[in-house]
């Protein structure tokens, strides 16, 4: 299995039928799986949910566009995680340092909400991106979707792994370190504040700096 979908990649009926909507009411958008962003040789990757509609379907990046974006890459550039400037456009230059974004699902699904049947049927995309990375030593997961779905791909019981923001666990040779979802949600009912954000993010840096 290849650790990214085709970009016609088809395993989905009810994502590419959505996707067909989409295309017909915006055949400038990507209308597409997003493909995984970042660093190649990345010790750290974050696992999102899934696209947004007019987030990384419309941009193709994953979290560009999205309200979700702008907290987490202006905490990914803080924390040096990234270097450049995030303007919310696939061309605006930004790089992920040491770092990859993922998703858990790769097509936009409606409501942003997947079906158990299209998670598991991406499944094997995380895994094969997780196999990929020849570096890699830390997992956060952005919400409980992908920290089940981590744990699924990785194989293992979803007793394994503890849930909660900041909670943390050894998932086989991974550090997996969990954090609220940074969304409109989240963000807007003060569930997740960037301080709760950004210190997730100073604890990955000092797990990898303690490797
Ligand atoms: N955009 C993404 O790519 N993933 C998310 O989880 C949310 C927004």
């Amino acid at each position: 299995m290849p650790p990214e979908p085709e970009r016609s990649c088809n395993i989905c009926p009810r994502l590419v039928a959505y996707r067909g909507e989409n295309q017909a009411d915006h055949p400038d958008w990507w209308n597409g799986p997003a493909p995984s962003f970042g660093d190649q040789g990345a010790r750290l990757l974050i696992v999102g949910l899934a696209p947004g509609r007019t987030g990384a379907n419309r941009t193709g990046r994953p979290f560009t566009g999205d309200y979700a974006g702008k907290l987490l890459f202006e905490t990914l550039l803080k924390k040096g995680f990234a270097k450049g400037q995030y303007d919310a456009r696939p061309d605006d230059g930004l790089e992920l340092v040491d770092c990859m974004i993922t998703n858990a699902v790769r097509c936009a699904p409606p409501g942003n909400k997947p079906e158990a049947t299209e998670e598991s049927a991406c499944r094997p995309f995380l895994t094969a991106r997780i196999n990929a990375l020849p570096n890699l030593q830390v997992i956060v997961t952005l919400g409980d979707v992908a920290r089940r779905n981590l744990l699924k791909a990785l194989s293992l019981k979803a007793s394994s792994g503890v849930s909660g923001h900041g909670a943390e666990f050894q998932a086989g040779p991974y550090l997996v370190i969990n954090s609220y979802h940074c969304s409109r949600l989240n963000t807007n009912t003060g569930r997740l504040t960037p301080d709760m954000f950004e210190a997730i993010f100073h604890r990955v840096r000092d797990a990898i700096d303690a490797r």
